[in-house]
């Protein structure tokens, strides 16, 4: 059986309170988790949200792991306003890198990409690095790529799981044959078709992982294989 990894990204949603109640619903939910040998969540907050999740995660044994969403490209310093990954260390044990939404309205740029991922590299964390097509260069320390083509983001148009195959085998024959996750509208009903395919290792889920019952419910279709 492959591994799968389900990831959520909350993006810019959730108040602490917010983020707080999210747990205690998967945590509840949680008690019905697949029974599956490796299935990995991962879930992505706003930075504010990680020690609180943290606490209760550790302590109540939520199968889940935390992730950031960004990282700052440098070492600690005179960096007003960034978090770095040494910072990270303890709360998270991922980061994604180069969402689309990072490199379009925060003009990330490759190089920028690369020192991210470096850095959470550097600081034992791993990455998630987005990309939106086959072509786009990622870095060697990258320990999982996500494919999420433009168009499919936030859209509710999905990519075909044949069509997404495809595109993903190729990256994973770039990539040396690391996992690749895809993402742009999961949700729970489309899961499984997509995750069936064999070069799809998991998916990376936006805005069908802000409800927990929702999310919980795409974490359980993602094994029916
Ligand atoms: P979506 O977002 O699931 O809301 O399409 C996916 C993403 O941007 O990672």
């Amino acid at each position: 059986m492959k591994k799968i990894t389900v990831a959520a990204n909350w993006k810019s949603n959730k108040t602490v309170t917010e983020s707080i109640a999210w747990i205690r619903s998967f945590k509840s939910l949680a008690q019905n988790f697949p029974d599956y040998p490796d299935l990995g969540v991962i879930v992505c907050v706003p930075y504010i949200d990680l020690y609180p999740l943290k606490q209760i995660v550790q302590d109540e044994k939520i199968p889940l792991q935390l992730g950031a969403q960004d990282v700052s490209p440098f070492v600690s310093g005179a960096y007003t306003g960034q978090i770095t990954a040494g910072m990270l260390q303890g709360l998270a044990d991922w980061v994604i890198v180069g969402h689309s939404e990072r490199r379009n309205y925060f003009h990330e740029t490759d190089a920028d990409l690369t020192q991210k991922t470096a850095k959470i590299h550097e600081a034992g964390l791993k990455s998630i690095f987005c990309i939106s097509d086959e072509n786009m260069s990622v870095p060697g320390e990258v320990d999982i790529v996500a494919y999420e083509p433009l168009w499919a983001i936030g859209t509710g148009k999905t990519d075909t799981p044949e069509n997404a195959d495809h595109v993903m085998g190729i990256i994973k024959s770039k990539t040396g044959g690391k996992p690749v996750l895809y993402g742009g509208s999961v949700k729970s009903e489309n899961v499984a078709a997509l995750v069936k395919m064999p070069s799809i290792d998991g998916v990376l889920v936006g805005g069908a992982s802000l409800e927990a019952g929702s999310f919980f419910s795409l974490v359980q279709n993602s094994v029916k294989l």
